[in-house]
């Protein structure tokens, strides 16, 4: 990964932070932005390491990162979309306007901008790149109580897949990954509701989910962070609008 540049959003925890961590331990030099700055200790890496104040659903902000982030490596080749904010265990009756633009402004126009300004200074600049959007299985498969967020995350997939036949010929890749149940904050917010509905405890909670998958156990932040590596690395370079489904065997499309 030592040619690439890599822009992550959402990365100051979770399967983000993985992500960074990851291409940096790879080699890559790394741009981590979140609402806050990142703040975690890159240790041997910090000097591979830029770390951006973004909020991703601004699209000013967006547009004047990422010429910073340009500016000071050469130019992002890779960027991964991972930011995003679910509203978990929401059934429709309570689902409001508001929360719709909210997730749709997180999840959708958050990636729309990043992924502008990133394939636009890839194309001037006639560079090849690879593009990874962070989806859901929930914008393939329907569950309950997540029709909202299924809804951007649909949104996210079809997002890639007409992008994949635009950017081709500019030798962009443009993939989603599709995870299923990631143990980060954002699932304790799932798992918190599971638990509160059925009067189990939290781990009992997360037990069940986890033997509801095929492969008995859930996602890892490395789990996403492994597959994004290998999205933006040479041997991908023939793969472009997927949505490849990471979640243990449980969609099985
Ligand atoms: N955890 C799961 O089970 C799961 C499953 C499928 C998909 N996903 C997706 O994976 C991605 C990462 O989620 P996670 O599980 O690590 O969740 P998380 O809540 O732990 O992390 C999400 C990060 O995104 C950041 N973020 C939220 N709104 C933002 C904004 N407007 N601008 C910039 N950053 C913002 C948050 O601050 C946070 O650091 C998300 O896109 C999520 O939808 C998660």
């Amino acid at each position: 990964m030592d040619k690439r540049i890599v822009f992550v959003t959402g990365a100051g925890r979770g399967s983000g932070e993985a992500i960074a961590r990851r291409f940096l331990s790879e080699g890559a030099v790394v741009a981590a932005s979140d609402l806050k700055k990142p703040e975690w200790d890159a240790g041997e890496y910090e000097d591979k390491l830029l770390r951006y104040e973004l909020d991703v659903s601004d699209e000013d902000a967006v547009r004047r990162v990422i010429a910073d982030v340009n500016a000071k490596t050469g130019g992002i080749n890779v960027l991964v979309n991972n930011a995003g904010a679910a509203k978990p265990d929401c059934p429709i009756a309570d689902e409001t306007k508001d929360s719709l633009e909210r997730l749709f402004r997180i999840n959708l126009e958050g990636v729309f901008f990043t992924v502008r300004e990133v394939t636009g200074y890839l194309q001037k600049n006639k560079k090849a790149g690879a593009i990874i959007n962070i989806a859901s299985v929930a914008g393939k498969n329907g569950f309950p109580k997540s029709s909202l967020y299924a809804a951007t995350k649909a949104a996210v997939i079809g997002f890639t897949r007409c992008l994949a036949a635009e950017l081709g010929p500019d030798d962009i890749t443009v993939n989603a990954i599709c995870p299923g149940s990631v143990d980060t904050p954002m699932l304790a917010g799932v798992i918190d509701g599971i638990a509160r509905r059925t009067g189990m405890s939290f781990e009992e909670a997360k037990k069940m989910m986890a033997s509801g998958i095929p492969m008995q156990r859930l996602q890892t932040p490395d789990d996403v962070a492994a597959l994004c590596l290998f999205l933006a690395s040479d041997g991908a370079r023939n793969i472009s609008g997927e949505s490849m489904n990471l979640d243990g065997g449980s969609v099985r499309d």
